[in-house]
């Protein structure tokens, strides 16, 4: 006989079954006994007047018939509530200490580095479980509505060169070119754009990326994932439009919500700021959670002033100055208007992107005003500027945060509530201690000395 799903056996009633799984809950009632048991998909109720030697979280095989629960007993609040199941053996497969936390509940309270520590039993939890569904749905979406228009998803290099987005990099060691080093991407950007001139003309990636910058609520340490997606022979509206498109139908048909203003509002930068003093900005009246507020933001200057740079992208540096505006990029670069767009929902800024330049003199032109020598140019970039002299498309397109969107989606706080395995605030990753000291025969190998 074979296994049957918790789930499954609604439609096996007077059926015997075998199930498999762990021991949600036991509750003894003196002459009976309550097992609910829990796997990958629901709970089932079972039910015996033996007593087994038997604790919560323990694997075991029960053998049993489905039958009609009474009336009375029947609970609304589970998929399986209207059945249970006769026990007529149960074996125990993998015996389970008592769990470090309860895991029947949020776990919000519970402290980060624990629940990261045992992120495997974290991840038993409902909230959890249900939230990694949703990602899977949103992910498994978003590559048939691409697909379905002609998108091709390519991987790109984890192990390659600097591509600035903000934040530092991380390196990695090479042991061939002992003093050479790797760089994580911050994103793929600059593959994407190369394979624009490859001519593959409509590209699509669930992208990791990596960034060491502060965290913050919405912004993971370390790693995170994008849609990340270019296009070849489009302007912007082309590219909002299929945005605003993929958006509408996944707040419908993914998360069961709706989209608070469709077509989404597209919102100048000055505009923006001058309303709700940020650029990004919550349009609902009321906090409804049902409810997605989508809006682009349009029209940003080409480069800002920050804390430590009197001059830097406002997005990256590859993103295309208006054409009326190009004329002005040395006089007064400040007033230098772009063509990128960022898309909020909620107030989050849930994805960023851009037309790219495609002439290499005005990209050269931006890597002067943001303060690069000549020789630096082509150490760092000179392979875009290269690719640019054969035969390159106009092209634009834009990377969405899938975390920040599935925050949104759910209502969690935090980046991590959405992340199967994320790392803490201060960079330590979930149930593996990492980073972590490596051998000294390994230093030796990269040549790197200890500090
Ligand atoms: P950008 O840097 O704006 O653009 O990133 C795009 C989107 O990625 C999300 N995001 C993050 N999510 C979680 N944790 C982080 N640390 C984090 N950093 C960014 C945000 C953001 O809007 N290459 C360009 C895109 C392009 O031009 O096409 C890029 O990466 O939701």
């Amino acid at each position: 006989m074979e296994r049957t799903l918790a789930l499954d056996c609604k439609g096996k009633v007077g059926q015997k079954v075998i199930l498999f799984g762990w021991i949600n809950t036991v509750r003894d009632h003196g002459k009976i006994t309550f097992y609910d048991l829990r796997d990958a998909s629901g709970i089932i109720q079972t039910v015996t007047k033996k007593r087994f030697d038997v604790s919560a979280e323990d694997v075991v095989k029960i053998e049993g018939v489905v039958t009609k629960r009474p009336q009375k007993l029947i609970n609304p609040q589970i998929a399986t509530g209207e059945i249970e199941v006769k026990v007529d053996s149960l074996t125990i497969i993998g015996k389970s200490e008592t769990l470090p936390f309860p895991i029947d509940d949020l776990g919000l309270d519970i402290e980060e580095t624990l629940r990261l520590k045992y992120r495997y039993l974290d991840l038993r939890r409902e909230r959890l479980v249900t939230n990694l569904k949703l990602r899977h749905q949103m992910i498994n979406f978003m590559r048939q509505f691409l697909t379905k228009r002609g998108f091709v998803e390519i991987e790109t290099p984890i192990l390659t060169k600097a591509t600035p987005e903000g934040a530092r990099d991380f390196i990695v060691p090479s042991r061939l070119q002992p003093g050479n080093f790797y760089a994580l991407p911050q994103s793929p950007q600059q593959y994407k754009q190369l394979l624009m001139v490859a001519g593959f003309e409509k590209y699509f990636q669930i992208a990791r990326c990596f960034r060491d910058e502060d965290p913050r609520t919405d912004r993971s340490y370390g790693e995170f994932s994008q849609l990340d997606l270019e296009m070849s022979f489009v302007n912007q509206e082309d590219i909002l439009q299929l945005i605003e498109e993929l958006f509408a139908e996944i707040t419908e048909k993914v998360f069961k919500k709706k989209v608070y203003k469709f077509p989404f509002p597209r919102i100048s930068h000055q505009e923006a700021i001058a309303k709700y003093q940020s650029d990004k900005f919550d349009l609902r009246e009321k906090k409804d959670p049902n409810v997605l507020a989508f809006a682009f933001i349009v029209n940003f200057p080409l480069f800002e002033r920050t804390q430590n740079q009197p001059i830097s992208p406002s997005h990256h540096p590859f993103t295309a100055p208006k054409d009326e505006d190009i004329p002005q990029l040395f006089k007064d670069p400040m007033k230098v208007r772009s063509w990128q767009h960022d898309l909020v929902a909620n107030g989050l800024e849930i994805g960023g992107g851009s037309i790219r330049i495609t002439d290499p003199n005005v990209q050269r032109k931006i890597f002067k005003i943001l303060g690069y020598r000549e020789s630096e140019i082509e150490e760092k970039f000179g392979h875009l500027l290269n690719a640019f002299i054969y035969g390159v498309p106009p092209h634009g397109g834009i990377a969405l945060g899938l975390e920040r969107i599935l925050m949104v989606a759910t209502g969690e706080e935090n980046t991590r509530e959405v992340t199967a395995f994320p790392m803490s605030s201060s960079g330590q990753t979930a149930v593996m201690d990492a980073p972590s000291k490596v051998d000294e025969q390994t230093l030796k190998e990269l040549k790197l000395k200890k500090l």
